[in-house]
């Protein structure tokens, strides 16, 4: 079983490799993701924060009971739209630590599903928000870098702790 690797771990600074084939391991990693989400009660996991270099990510669904989890391979947005809008995010390679991100409404994100099929699906508001935050970790950019700098100076302690790899304050 696979584990949650937090910041300032190097794996969440590459930009992740793009998935060729769709093998038993890819379908392990995916199950693994989505059993650490559920346990992490995250909205969202992309796969360095579990150790792998992969574009690849999956989410919560709409529904409130589950089962509906969404699972990006190799995803891309084909539209980002509307006015910025400002909300708190948090992430679960970031324990404790919060902060105003903004981030567009509206996106349209192509992928491919377990099954190497390609489609394409609609997110606003917070799925759009969601996506955007999934996608910037494959990408190796992390909260922490779009956040205020007064949101920054507001977490400086729990940050400081993380990066000296221990809880002391
Ligand atoms: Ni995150």
């Amino acid at each position: 079983m696979r584990k949650l690797f937090l910041h300032p771990d190097a794996v969440l600074r590459r930009r992740a490799e793009p998935v060729d084939t769709i093998d038993s391991g890819i379908v392990s990693l995916v199950a693994d993701m989505i059993q650490i989400m559920k346990e992490e009660r995250g909205l969202g996991l992309a796969a360095p924060q579990v150790g792998a270099s992969k574009r690849i990510f999956v989410t919560e669904g709409e529904s409130e009971e589950g089962g509906d989890e969404l699972i990006f391979i190799n995803p891309k947005f084909i539209l980002v739209d509307g006015l910025l809008e400002s909300s708190e995010e948090g992430c679960l390679s970031l324990p404790d630590i919060r902060g105003t991100v903004r981030r567009q409404p509206h996106v349209i994100v192509e992928a491919q599903d377990l099954q190497g099929q390609s489609f394409t699906l609609e997110g606003s508001d917070l799925m759009a928000r969601c996506w955007q935050h999934e996608m910037d970790h494959l990408d190796g950019i992390l909260i922490i870098d779009r956040m205020s700098v007064i949101d920054r100076i507001v977490n400086r302690k729990r940050l400081r702790a993380l990066e000296s790899g221990g809880d002391q304050e």
